[in-house]
């Protein structure tokens, strides 16, 4: 198909985006997505990246050497994780509330593994208590959990399972695809060995460059690993080399992406970390408020156990989340998400993230939504 007159340039609608992820890319990421590509060993992009690694260990809250970006989606990161650590013929054991849970699971079948599943009704945590069982009884070699459950607004710092983990020798891998950039995730404070993330959320940055992280004892286990990962793109020991003299090639990067990750991290070490969580921290506190007196009611019934910057709410009775969407696009060009798997149709999931998390765009969006019920 010819390319036609009105899309020869690029004129995307100007959103709002209060979802789940994708969130608002900060102006300051949209900005270094213009400059010029530079090759994959220019000195001046290996310096950009060494950056990134430090900005990464700052948001990630860890030491690790071993913390760089994966080419893809937060996806592409859990693959990662799941693919090098998870072995085939072994035990993977998965906390499972919420849809990313259940594509850990997928991922960890499919690597060959057993994988035993510890579930909770969606929107809710795990005890010390439930994970020393599981972890006791299961004996895993490994064990994940979601940190952000972006599915239902849930979240945990992982604390209640590193201990149990710890105890029992499973290695533990933590999603951070949205904890990362708005919350507290402390790797090296909770005891995570491997933590994945994404550059759409907490970054304000786009989608395609993704944040991985493995402790030095992680690390160790992958380099006695006996057998190669079936992937050849996401293999660690091969992305990490990239990082290390002489550089070693393995894929081409893209400049673009990596440029605007570098100034979603500037731009919250500018900020200052604790002060962006506290600033979410408020704005989904005034969020809530605001939708508690709208007749909305949160999924998570524990007001601890909540994600600060994504809200997921249930409508009052009769109100269809489908038209409350549909209204905030056409009238105001908000985009707000549904429901995943079980939860789809049920609720909405609002995101107050970077640029939105603040006390004028929370007002708009609840005038928005008290106007389109
Ligand atoms: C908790 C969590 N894990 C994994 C993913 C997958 O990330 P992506 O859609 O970037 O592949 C998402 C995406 O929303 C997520 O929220």
């Amino acid at each position: 198909m010819p390319i036609s007159v009105e899309t020869k340039r690029i004129a995307p609608p100007k959103r709002l985006i209060y979802g789940p992820g994708p969130a608002m890319v900060d102006p300051r990421a949209y900005e270094a997505m213009s400059q010029p590509i530079v090759g994959l060993r220019d000195p001046y992009f290996l310096s950009l990246l060494s950056e990134i690694q430090s900005g990464l260990r700052m948001v990630m809250g860890t030491d690790n050497k071993k913390t760089f970006v994966v080419p893809g989606s937060g996806s592409a990161a859990m693959e990662a994780a799941v693919a090098n650590f998870v072995l085939p013929g072994s035990k993977f054991g998965v906390f499972a509330a919420g849809h990313f849970a259940d594509r850990l699971s997928i991922m960890g079948r499919r690597q060959g593994a057993t994988v035993v599943r510890l579930e909770r009704p969606w929107g809710e945590v795990f005890s010390s208590e439930e994970a020393e069982s599981f972890i006791a009884g299961e004996k895993p070699d490994v064990v994940a959990f979601v940190q952000a459950e972006t599915s239902t607004g849930a979240y945990q710092t992982g604390k209640n399972i590193t201990a149990a983990a710890k105890k029992h020798g499973a290695l533990v891998i933590a999603d951070c695809v949205t904890s990362v950039g708005a919350m507290p995730v402390e790797l090296d404070a909770v005891g995570i060995d491997v933590a994945y993330s994404c550059g759409q959320k907490g970054l304000s940055c786009p989608s395609g460059l993704s944040p991985i992280s493995i402790s030095d004892a992680a690390w160790d286990k992958l380099a006695a690993r006996p057998s190669e990962p079936y992937t050849w793109y996401l293999d660690l020991r091969l992305l990490a080399n990239y990082y290390e003299p002489p550089h070693a090639y393995h894929h081409t990067p893209s400049p673009p992406l990596v440029y605007a990750m570098h100034q979603g991290l500037a731009v919250i070490e500018e900020e200052g970390l604790r002060n962006r969580w506290e600033r979410h921290r408020r704005s989904g506190q005034r969020l809530v408020e605001g939708l508690q007196k709208l007749g909305f009611q949160h999924l998570v019934k524990n007001s601890e156990d909540r994600l600060w910057h994504i809200t997921v709410v249930a409508p009052p009775a009769g109100v269809d989340e489908a038209k409350v969407r549909e209204a905030l696009m056409a009238k105001y060009g908000i985009e707000v998400a549904g429901g995943l798997g079980q939860l789809a149709g049920k609720i909405l999931r609002i995101g107050t993230m970077g640029p939105l998390a603040s006390d004028d765009s929370v007002d708009f969006i609840l005038e928005a939504m008290a106007a389109s019920l």
